[in-house]
């Protein structure tokens, strides 16, 4: 459960250029298709934003203009609030929309009221929804067709993953051969502020003995948000339509494998020191929380081995996982300034000092074995 907790080209639309013809007189090329972004300021939807720029969409944004407001001074902004019901949406039906992209929310009802008042004015919706949506993750590679958690009765209850469910079908409902579905795994890179994939790289580069978790061979998965982003745009551009889970890397990625690349990349002078999970579940360490990322597979071996093979065959392309890495520590050092060199900054991981107490004690357990 605590698992869900955690996830909390181009065919037309080139910009319109008049092209003088061969007789001297001008031709307009056909209009750029609309697409209107719910949210799209702060994580992912930057991504979809920038990717829907450069694919030529006549993009206009709505949110309530509070979060990074210059970050697009180009692109149409229509300010409303979702928390106010279907009347948020008056000033975006007086026009007609090719897409919507529904990025952020997780609370249902704000997907209830925007597919409501939207959809008679808009040709296709997607949603941003998540894979923690899944009923279980004790099955490998789970996929689209895979069950879902069923949401409890009592809604004032709901979690993240029920709200997405509930709001997934809701897209269903409103808009039943025109939906796209997006479930992302753990999404790093710009702008990323989970501080997950970041604690490792900045423990990397601290150097000196690093606390890797179990055998090595538990799996581990995350994608580049523009990766997400890009995929989202080719999914409108392409018509395709349906649900995909969008996890990457492409193929199966394990720890030693992981941290063997952010050690070359950052410090091939750190030493990892592989950790035994018995040994680090009788210290009190907790999977995800004070490791981050790390979900064991004696645990729940299906959560960092969803399958993206229906993305995958759809087209969804894969960021070098060096350039993840560089593009989280830049956000990391911006916006923590000379900060990231200490790892406790990284609230809910284990503190370097209970790190190096588990280390000696690990490393005298070995001798006296
Ligand atoms: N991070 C992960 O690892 C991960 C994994 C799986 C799935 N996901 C999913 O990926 C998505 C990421 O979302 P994001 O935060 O990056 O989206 P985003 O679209 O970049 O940012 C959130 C947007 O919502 C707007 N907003 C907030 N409150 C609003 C309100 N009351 N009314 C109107 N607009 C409002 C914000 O602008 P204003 O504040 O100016 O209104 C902002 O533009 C989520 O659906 C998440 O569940 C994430």
């Amino acid at each position: 459960m605590q698992r869900r907790f955690f996830l909390e080209q181009v065919g037309w639309g080139l910009s319109t250029i008049l092209v003088p013809s061969i007789l001297g007189c001008t031709r307009a090329k056909p209009k750029s298709k609309k697409l209107l972004v719910l949210g799209g300021t702060v994580f992912l939807g930057p991504a979809i934003v920038n990717a829907g720029i450069k694919a030529g969409f006549d993009i206009t944004l709505f949110n309530r203009g509070i979060s990074n407001p210059y970050l697009f001074p180009n692109v149409r902004l229509i300010k409303g609030d979702r928390t106010i019901g279907q009347k948020a949406y008056k000033d975006l039906i007086n026009e007609d929309w090719d897409f919507v992209i529904d990025v952020w929310p997780e609370e249902s009802y704000m997907v209830d009221d925007a597919t409501n008042a939207l959809k008679s004015y808009c040709k296709h919706y997607t949603f941003i929804s998540s894979i923690a949506v899944y009923d279980h993750f004790q099955t490998v590679g789970l996929d689209e067709n895979s069950k879902v958690f069923e949401p409890r009765s009592d809604k004032s209850k709901w979690e993240y993953y029920e709200e997405k469910v509930h709001a997934e079908r809701l897209v269903r409902k409103r808009f039943p051969d025109s939906h796209t579905i997006l479930r992302p795994g753990p999404i790093k890179g710009w702008r990323d502020s989970e501080m997950d994939l970041a604690y490792w790289l900045t423990r990397i580069k601290k150097g000196g003995k690093v606390l890797a978790p179990g055998n090595g061979n538990d799996p581990i998965q995350f994608i580049d948000v523009t990766d997400v982003g890009n995929f989202a745009i080719k999914c409108i551009a392409r018509g395709l339509k349906g649900t995909y889970n969008t996890t990457g890397p492409r193929q199966k990625l394990i720890w030693k494998h992981f941290l063997e690349q952010c050690r070359n990349h950052y410090n091939p002078n750190a030493e990892l020191v592989w950790v035994d999970e018995t040994f680090l579940r009788q210290k009190g360490v907790q999977s995800m929380r004070d490791l981050p990322l790390w979900a064991p597979l004696s645990e729940d071996p299906g959560f960092m081995q969803i399958s993206n093979a229906k993305a995958v065959a759809h087209g969804l392309e894969f960021t070098n996982i060096h350039k993840t890495f560089n593009d989280t520590m830049e956000w990391v050092e911006q916006t923590f300034k000379n900060k990231s060199e200490n790892v406790d900054l990284f609230t809910n991981a284990i503190s370097f000092e209970a790190e190096k107490e588990i280390l000696n004690e690990y490393i005298l357990f070995k001798k006296g074995q």
